[in-house]
């Protein structure tokens, strides 16, 4: 075994250089040495939407794509899935270990007090029209809740880094909630401190004129299993921009609010409500052959298939699919799921889906489940965001604490104009604009 060096040899200098290997990686700046002349930049790496570059050091997450393995600080999703709870799992994702009885109890403790949100928000949330989208209501009510807590500025106070965590694992249901109640047209229902977390995240979205919401235990503990299948993976898109927009120090709650928005898209956290609706166009089981040669012809993509790292089943997909069985127990069978199997099972077999190494992914079936429990799909990349906090805020932590990380600030290839001079309005003449406005 030779050394954890790189030998480059620069064919238009003829010199070379030995670059440090460390992790299987190198440092882009290293590359800086090579020149060919002492006035030169020296190399960088071109690499957009970065398919092979690694932005941080982590211990959070991993995923090995190719063997479909997710593991949350070291533990697998599916043990955590099996015997763990979501605010439980939330702990894990944040500080690194399981708690002890005591840790959790205070945790669960501290996250259910602070369930309450300023009265001011459904005010500012009255604002939306009947029919906003709720994950537009919620973009813009987690930046909002950065104007009531003024001491989040205080990032590098772990004191308060703590009190926000608290609040902000605890108020994305609510707000959650009352954007799901405010697009029905409903009154809000406030949280309930006697349920557990998802029974109460239930209660405020489903609660009527009961005194008391009585919450299935089947449909709660699903959706407490789908939360923690969802709380971090790694440096996704959202993640990516909750670490980028916190690297300029702003509070963890304009931060998340971007992240939100980066989840917002139907490439990321959109993905499960743009598979319903493919599945509700395809209509039925035989008219999965002609939608899948539609697909392969690049008429439009299979949502809930592909992955960026997995490129073999995620294995989210499997543990959703068996808590789907569970739910439609109670909930009756989605006339949908039977679409989707058949889809998965024909893509499965298909050549141009094996050859591009395109898998269910977390989005394929969670939208079925979502949907027999009663949500629309609007609420789905919802859904998705008030677990992910949890991830978007241990990597938003881990980035702070992590000396080597600065701003975020890329470079660019400029292929642009060279310079050149001015011509005053008059001199311009027929503009060869094509017609720009
Ligand atoms: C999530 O990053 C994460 O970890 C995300 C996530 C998380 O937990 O945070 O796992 C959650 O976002 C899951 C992904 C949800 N999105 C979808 O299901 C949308 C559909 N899938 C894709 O658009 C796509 O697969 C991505 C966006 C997920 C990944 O895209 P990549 O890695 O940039 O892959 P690509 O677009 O370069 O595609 C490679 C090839 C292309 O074919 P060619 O141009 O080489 O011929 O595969 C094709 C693509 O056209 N392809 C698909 C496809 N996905 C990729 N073809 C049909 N259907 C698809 N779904």
């Amino acid at each position: 075994m030779g050394t954890n060096t790189l030998a480059i040899t620069d064919n238009r200098t003829g010199k070379s250089y030995e670059i440090a290997i460390e992790h299987d990686t190198i440092r882009a700046l290293d590359l800086r040495r090579i020149k060919v002349s002492e006035d030169d930049f020296g190399l960088m790496t071109y690499d957009p939407a970065f398919m092979n570059t690694a932005s941080c050091h982590s211990r959070i997450t991993y995923i090995d794509g190719d063997k479909g393995i997710l593991r949350y600080r070291g533990y697998p999703i599916e043990e955590l899935a099996e015997g763990s709870s979501y605010l439980e799992t939330a702990y894990l994702v944040l500080y690194g270990e399981l708690p002890t009885s005591d840790e959790l109890k205070a945790w669960i403790h501290n996250v259910t007090y602070h369930t309450f949100i300023h009265e001011n928000i459904k005010t500012f949330m009255d604002g939306f029209h009947y029919d906003a989208h709720p994950m537009g209501i919620l973009v813009s009510t987690v930046a909002a809740l950065s104007t009531f807590y003024v001491d989040a500025k205080n990032i590098f106070d772990p004191e308060s880094r703590k009190k926000q965590t608290h609040r902000l694992i605890a108020k994305m249901p609510t707000l959650a909630a009352f954007a799901y109640r405010h697009s029905r047209g409903m009154p809000y229902s406030y949280p309930d401190n006697a349920l557990s977390y998802t029974e109460n995240f239930l209660n405020m979205l489903f609660k009527m004129s009961e005194v008391k919401y009585q919450p299935n235990p089947t449909l709660a503990r699903a959706l407490d299993v789908l939360f923690i299948l969802h709380a971090d993976h790694e440096q996704n898109c959202s993640t990516n921009a909750m670490r980028s927009v916190g690297s300029s120090h702003v509070d963890p709650y304009s931060a998340v609010a971007a992240a939100a928005a980066a989840l917002y898209g139907p490439l990321h956290g959109g993905a499960n409500e743009a598979v319903l609706k493919m599945l509700a166009e395809i209509g039925a089981k035989d008219q999965v052959p002609g939608f899948v040669k539609r697909v392969k012809a690049g008429e439009g993509r299979l949502m809930g298939f592909g992955h960026r790292v997995y490129k073999n089943y995620d294995p989210r997909a499997k543990i959703i699919k068996r808590v789907a069985e569970e739910v439609f127990e109670v909930t009756g069978r989605n006339p949908l799921l039977d679409i989707a199997v058949e889809l998965e099972r024909i893509a499965l077999e298909d050549e141009y889906f094996i050859q591009r190494k395109l898998y269910p992914n977390v989005d394929f079936y969670s939208g079925i489940i979502y949907q027999a429990m009663g949500f629309p799909v609007e609420m789905f990349p919802v859904l998705f965001a008030i677990p992910r906090t949890s991830g978007w805020i241990a990597q938003w932590e881990e980035m702070l604490s992590d000396s080597e990380q600065k701003i975020a600030r890329p470079r660019q290839v400029y292929l642009g104009e060279a310079q050149r001079k001015f011509v005053p309005l008059e001199r311009r003449g027929a503009n060869p604009g094509k017609g720009r406005v």
